[in-house]
């Protein structure tokens, strides 16, 4: 028989997060697996979005998004971000900052171009680079302040690098970049003539106090970043497939080529809705941000009443926690005891490491939820160790 697929998607599998997802829905549990976030929408954008719909603002849009929404999104990037944006020729919409990862990937990556990508890292990240099959090359962030060693990032830089991929703040982990740690990945780049494709969709969720810096604001950035961000999580509208990216002309003009070519447009209806989202006040960020903050503190103190050692994150919503001291032989048996004995998922750590050992003794956790379904989460995990085996 003829060989059914194409060698690019050779080892895509289903994803333990889809798993643990299906999983957690058989019993019924409280799922701290999947980055959902299942926060109701801002009224004033979903007001927005049913007007549209009813104004039949349907067609197809311009093949980089509505002109008012180019316009609030350059202006964002240019007083949050501090990347100096053009809103015509230097930002697309897309569907999802997935959209945007997948177009930024076919543009650059020819199969054997080295691409950096720091371990343990977003699933999807990693699987596109497959899938466009990047030469991988992974730098490893340490526990517990998630920091690297810059020898072994200078190592991983090459004559092939075509780009190194940032995630700030960063799922899995929570890190969130310093000033320095771009700076010096900033040096890298500029030496070794490569990009930076940067994804900043929790741009906004900080704690303690911390402040986002984006790689491309930073002195002889602004030509060689990809920035990517969206509104699915500042938002809360995972599903309504919103996401755009910021790159200078002479890269922005391709990629919204492969944008239109990939999905046409952003969904319209939906591009009006979120423009409403530009008119929301600064509190709406602060009281997000002390939100999460809440629950972050609130996950932590659970993992370590049931005898883990947490890694508090420095931004996202997500936290990998070490469960050694509780006996388990790996992470898959412990995700899959804490779903049968609390009735929550969880993943295994180990899917977010290049080396599967790195994650072996970790499981992450993402907490956003409704604040009851996270109390009542928090009180299960408290009792792991008190619940029979
Ligand atoms: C780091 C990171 N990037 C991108 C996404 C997906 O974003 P979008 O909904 O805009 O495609 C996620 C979702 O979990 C994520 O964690």
């Amino acid at each position: 028989m003829k060989k059914l697929f194409a060698d690019r998607i050779e080892g895509l599998a289903q994803s333990d997060i889809r798993r643990m997802s299906l999983e957690c829905a058989k019993v019924n549990g409280i799922n701290l697996g999947q980055g959902i976030c299942d926060q109701p929408i801002e009224p004033l954008i979903k007001q927005a979005a049913t007007r549209a719909i009813a104004e039949d603002r349907s067609i197809y849009t311009r093949l980089d998004g509505i002109d008012e929404l180019r316009q609030r999104i350059a202006k964002k990037v240019r007083d949050y971000n501090r990347i100096p944006c053009d809103p015509n020729g230097e930002v697309i919409v897309n569907v999802g900052s997935t959209g945007s990862f997948v177009t930024a990937c076919m543009a650059l990556v020819d199969p054997g171009d080295e691409v950096i990508l720091f371990s343990p890292f977003y699933g999807y990240h990693l699987n596109i680079l497959k899938v466009c099959q990047a030469t991988l090359k992974f730098v490893t962030l340490r526990p517990p302040d998630w920091s690297y060693d810059p020898k072994a990032l200078e190592a991983a830089f090459s004559a092939k690098t075509k780009f190194i991929l940032v995630n700030t703040p960063s799922n899995p982990c929570g890190k969130v970049f310093t000033r320095d740690e771009l700076t010096h990945i900033a040096d890298l780049c500029l030496k070794h003539d490569a990009l930076c494709v940067t994804d900043e969709i929790y741009e906004y969720i900080l704690y303690d106090d911390r402040r986002h810096v984006s790689p491309g604001s930073l002195t002889g950035m602004q030509d060689r970043t990809i920035t990517i961000s969206g509104f699915s999580k500042t938002y809360a509208m995972t599903g309504w497939r919103l996401g755009y990216t910021i790159a200078p002309k002479h890269l922005a003009d391709k990629l919204a080529i492969l944008n239109d070519l990939i999905n046409v447009c952003a969904p319209s209806p939906l591009q009006h809705g979120v423009v409403a989202a530009f008119d929301l006040p600064e509190s709406y960020y602060t009281n997000m941000r002390r939100d999460y903050q809440v629950k972050r503190d609130m996950t932590v103190e659970a993992c370590r009443e049931a005898g883990m050692t947490p890694f508090p994150p420095q931004g996202a919503y997500y936290m990998l926690a070490d469960f050694s001291d509780l006996g388990f032989k790996d992470d898959q048996e412990a995700a899959r005891v804490i779903l049968e004995r609390c009735g929550v998922a969880v993943i295994p750590g180990s899917s977010f490491y290049v080396d599967p050992r790195d994650g072996r003794r970790q499981i992450r956790l993402c907490y956003a939820k409704k604040m009851p379904d996270l109390e009542e989460a928090c009180r299960r995990i408290r009792a792991l160790k008190s619940v029979p085996a």
